[in-house]
């Protein structure tokens, strides 16, 4: 990506070079008696696009949850860029992360909500320059131009000054999408974007997630149940159950020819 493209980076990113970017080590969640994520371990390295799919309820939307700090492991660490995401280290001691650490880290993880969750009394621009200009302090008009050209990017250079019931669901998760990059974050997060869309919606916003994936050095991680999209824009797939990454894999490899029993039954339903 060239420098002045509206995703090119200012701060300091581990990028491509393939290291860690998220890891979840022994992580472990449980609301009540269920436990929904079993000492959960797995890793996303830089610059990679991995697609978690598996059965409903079995923790995907979670998986995103904690990596946005809205809610917390109960075991075990979670680590974004090398620091440590609800916790820090003082004196040699690994203690829980007090909220400007929290802040800090999460400022490099952006998410896009089933549910697009735009702010309803500002305008298409305000909701995209808002965190930019609030969280990252960057001056109004870098934060418009920035906007302006992510609006661009996902095809609504025209609707800056709409309000978002002003535009159809695929026009709003584009807005969405728009707003979680202006942030610059070094992972992008998706859960099941497309599902809340009317079908004819759909292509359109799968279209504009397709480009920034090949277009741009973004991590991304992606709950989706869009598996031809999933097989297109994968590094690699992991299918989850029972709380547990049981198999993973290039997208060829896990829709062709699954190792496992499960991730048949769970492709022959969805498929
Ligand atoms: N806040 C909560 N309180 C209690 N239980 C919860 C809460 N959030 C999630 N769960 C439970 O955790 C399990 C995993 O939920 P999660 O939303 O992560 O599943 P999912 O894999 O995203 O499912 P889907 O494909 O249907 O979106 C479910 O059994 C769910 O009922
Ligand atoms: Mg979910």
């Amino acid at each position: 990506m060239s420098a002045d493209t509206p995703l090119s980076k200012e701060r300091p990113n581990p990028a491509v070079d393939g290291s860690e970017l998220i890891r979840f080590d022994r992580v472990v969640k449980r609301f009540g008696a269920n436990t929904v994520l079993d000492e959960l371990d797995f890793s996303v390295a830089s610059g990679k696009h991995v697609t978690l799919i598996g059965p409903s309820g079995s923790g995907k939307t979670t998986i995103l949850r904690l990596l946005m700090t809205l809610i917390k492991p109960d075991e075990g660490t979670i680590k974004v860029g090398g620091a440590y995401l609800t916790h820090e280290e003082k004196n040699g001691r690994l203690v829980p992360a007090g909220e400007k650490h929290v802040r800090e880290v999460r400022k490099n993880i952006g998410m896009v909500f089933q549910q697009f969750n735009l702010f309803p009394n500002m305008k298409v621009l305000r909701n995209i320059t808002e965190a930019p200009v609030t969280v990252l302090g960057l001056p109004k008009d870098e934060a418009e131009q920035r906007a302006r050209d992510l609006l661009d990017l996902v095809g609504l250079g025209d609707k800056c000054d709409a309000y978002p019931t002003q535009l159809s669901g695929g026009q709003q998760q584009r807005v969405a999408i728009a707003r979680a990059l202006a942030m610059r974050p070094q992972v992008l997060l998706l859960d099941e974007v497309t599902s809340a869309l009317d079908p004819e919606l759909v292509a359109g916003v799968l279209d504009v997630l397709r480009d920034i994936a090949h277009t741009t050095d973004i991590t991304m991680l992606c709950v989706t149940h869009e598996m031809n999209f999933a097989r297109d824009i994968s590094d690699q797939v992991l299918m989850f159950d029972a709380g547990r990454v049981i198999e993973s894999g290039p997208p060829e490899k896990i829709f062709s020819d699954p190792e496992h029993e499960r991730t048949r039954e769970f492709l022959s339903a969805v498929l």
